[in-house]
């Protein structure tokens, strides 16, 4: 055991692990982990034609009309990224505490669904599966008492899955952690005909603090029942709760699973990866983006390469793909 551990360890002054360091070809040639464009998913939030475009805290990240999201399309796929993930913002006055925006057929996540399938069709899309967008007090389901009732907002959601197939979506991505949703989804779409499209299941999604500015975005923060999503939502504290999430989602028929936060969480996308031999996302979410961002405009360290490393890390922890804002800017980065 003693003579395999030197073995592979090396000892000092044969074994100088500075040696494959020296060169940046060496570097390169001997990377473990390696970052594509074919990794990323882009998500983009799109809006009213009315509706203001900038974002406060995510800069360099706005909302779309649908006018303006063929550009996105366009630059998606003439870029590489293989998929783009749809948030759309729901004006004001079309929200309602059932949140009945979301079974509109004619909503504008269906409009810009069907639009992006009909004119860009080769380009992968995805939809988050929830009813914060669609609620006035943020929730992701409809309140009964004070918290949010599972089953029936599974069945709500489910109805918006098929919904969502019917205007072609390609990756179902349920975002709300109701208990059992994947297989009420999976069950609703099989019975719809729509047995080809996949769900992108976020499993271990946790009451994180680092969704503030993506509620900005969407004007979603949780106001009434219990101000927050701890009810549904996992507690940061816990791995095991995450591995049983994932194999519930799994049993039930998700095609892939995500990690959510991202960076502070590599321990669970480790750990799926290597208990679930499957696709694993991680999602690098606005607030993680917005840290990045305000540090950098602060002049205290170099964006480009904090973001690298952060997307590096993702791919080390054995996430197969990444959702992020920064999707554009990495896009050029590895061109560079
Ligand atoms: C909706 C949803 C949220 C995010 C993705 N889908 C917010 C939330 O759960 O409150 C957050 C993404 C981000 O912060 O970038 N359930």
């Amino acid at each position: 055991m003693r003579i395999k551990l030197s073995l592979t360890l090396g000892k000092f002054p044969q074994t100088r692990l500075r040696r494959n360091r020296k060169d940046a070809w060496c570097r390169d040639l001997v990377a473990e982990t390696r970052l594509s464009v074919k990794d990323l998913v882009w998500p983009i939030f799109v809006c009213e034609d009315n509706h203001p475009r900038a974002i406060d805290p995510l800069p360099g990240v706005v909302r779309y009309s649908l006018e303006e999201l063929k550009k996105v399309a366009e630059f998606a796929l003439k870029s590489g990224i293989p998929a783009i993930d749809l948030f759309s913002a729901t004006p004001q006055e079309k929200k309602c505490s059932e949140g009945l925006e979301a079974l509109n057929p004619c909503n504008l996540q269906t409009q810009a669904v069907q639009m992006l399938k009909s004119e860009f069709p080769e380009l992968g899309i995805m939809t988050d599966i929830a009813l914060d967008a669609y609620t006035s007090h943020g929730h992701d389901g409809v309140l009964r008492g004070n918290d949010v009732a599972n089953d029936e907002t599974s069945e709500i959601l489910s109805k918006m899955a098929v919904m969502h197939a019917e205007a072609g979506v390609d990756v179902i991505a349920p975002s709300d952690m109701m208990d059992g949703r994947i297989g009420t989804i999976r069950h609703a779409l099989d019975r719809a005909g729509f047995q080809h499209v996949r769900i992108l299941a976020y499993s271990a999604k946790y009451a994180s603090a680092f969704y503030g500015p993506f509620r900005d975005a969407l004007g979603s923060a949780p106001s009434l029942g219990k101000g927050d999503k701890k009810t549904y939502q996992m507690d940061p504290a816990n791995l095991q709760e995450a591995l049983r999430e994932a194999a519930q989602d799994i049993q039930e028929g998700a095609d892939m699973i995500m990690v959510k936060p991202g960076l502070p969480y590599l321990d669970v996308i480790r750990k799926f990866k290597d208990t679930f031999h499957m696709p694993i996302f991680a999602y690098h979410v606005s607030g993680e983006y917005a840290m990045l961002k305000a540090a950098a405009q602060n002049g205290w360290l170099d964006y480009n390469r904090a973001l690298l490393e952060t997307m590096i890390a993702f791919k080390r922890a054995g996430a197969d793909g990444i959702l992020t804002y920064a999707a554009p800017e990495i896009v050029k980065l590895l061109k560079d």
